[in-house]
């Protein structure tokens, strides 16, 4: 199988290094804007050199972004070469376009590593489809994130520090914001709601309150009251509406959750035969992630693409109610919904997603998080 890599960046080196050695899968061209000298693959600046090399029968595309890596993308799926992708913005973006092409010019498309990076979830989650029905996704989807908030609450870093190292990491996108805003979780959001439920959206109807603004005195109250914050994500059936939302969430010290360390990421699902199934791993990094883009290339040479293409279109519908914490400004709504406090935060009483999220937007230096169902918090 000759591969051509769209990218030569921390995943891309990654696929590179990891092929070498084997004899099924070659990578014959780099597309990549450096000047660069390879031993063994043409390096291109010209993406014609590519699409127009019939021995090339795979793309491979990890440059991140919208664009140009959508137009490649389907310049490539038109001109009959199958992709692979560790590109979540674009593939959750572009997914109700995409999958019909893949269908219609019968060609194999995979993308395991944008979302979970090193985990097999995606893989995983199309099989469980297969016989089973998936109630809820989500969880700890951001590497970046869990790194920062790990770092803040175990080794008491600010959070300026945090991120500074898991940029150094090469865990962050290559515009942080994109991971402290929520933005890269709601991706993986998408795409999983996509597979896991075969229900397309309107993603922007999907809330997301990030982690930009907490403070090290909300990790110091969160751990007075035996308590630790998480950025997760949910997509839930839920009767005939779907309820999707990306918020910071405190678990229990005791909770799985909770001890999730460094980069590592937990993602689980709900299935009305299977119960609850929970996926750790690494969610970035240079060789967790290019090692899920080399199963995708193995699996291409068993002929096997996925992801169905019957897209449901549904309503986001986010009207279920949990108690938050709530820092950084008031006013007369969150007064007259505050229970206690604790510190310089407000705790609500149950509202709803919708409602919360409403209003954290009309603040931006607000700090919410939403607290667990289970009654016995420390005071
Ligand atoms: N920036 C992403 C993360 C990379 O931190 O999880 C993997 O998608």
């Amino acid at each position: 199988m000759k591969i051509a890599l769209l990218g030569f960046g921390v995943v891309g080196r990654g696929v590179y290094e990891l092929v070498a050695p084997r004899s099924d899968i070659q990578v014959t061209h780099v597309l990549c804007r450096r000047d660069l000298t390879l031993p063994d693959a043409i390096v291109t600046h010209d993406f014609q050199d590519i699409l127009l090399d019939s021995s090339i029968d795979t793309i491979v595309e990890v440059m991140g972004g919208l664009h140009p890596a959508w137009d490649y993308v389907r310049e490539a799926i038109l001109a009959g070469k199958n992709i692979i992708t560790a590109n979540k913005a674009m593939v959750a973006e572009f997914y109700d376009e995409l999958l019909p092409l893949v269908q219609e010019k019968n060609i194999l498309f995979r993308c395991t590593a944008a979302v979970g990076g090193g985990i097999g979830w995606l893989s995983e989650l199309e099989r469980v489809r297969r016989c089973e029905t998936i109630r809820k996704v989500g969880g700890i989807m951001n590497g970046t994130c869990n790194y920062i908030l790990d770092s803040m609450t175990r080794h008491g870093v600010t959070y300026a520090e945090a991120l500074s190292q898991a940029q150094h990491l090469g865990y962050a996108e290559a515009n942080p914001t994109t991971d402290v805003d929520g933005i890269d979780t709601w991706h993986k959001l998408i795409i999983s709601s996509n597979v896991a439920f075969g229900v397309s959206m309107n993603k922007h109807q999907i809330p997301v309150h990030g982690i930009r603004n907490i403070l090290a005195e909300d990790v110091a109250q969160f751990r007075s009251h035996g308590l630790c914050c998480k950025l997760v994500s949910t997509g839930q059936m839920q009767g005939g509406h779907f309820c999707a939302y990306v918020q910071p969430t405190l678990f229990y010290q005791d909770e799985i959750e909770s001890t999730v360390p460094t980069n590592y990421n937990l993602i689980t699902l709900e299935g009305n035969t299977s119960g609850r199934q929970s996926f750790y791993g690494q969610g970035a990094g240079r060789y967790p992630t290019a090692y899920n883009v080399v199963q995708d290339c193995i699996d291409f040479t068993h002929n096997h693409g996925f992801y169905s293409v019957c897209q449901r279109k549904v309503d986001i519908c986010n009207d279920n109610r949990m108690q938050y914490y709530v820092r950084g400004s008031s006013d007369s709504w969150l007064e007259e919904r505050t229970v206690e406090t604790w510190g310089k935060a407000a705790i609500t009483a149950p509202v709803s997603v919708e409602e919360m999220h409403a209003w954290c937007a009309k603040y931006p230096n607000v700090f919410m998080a939403a607290l667990p169902e289970r009654k016995d918090i420390q005071c």
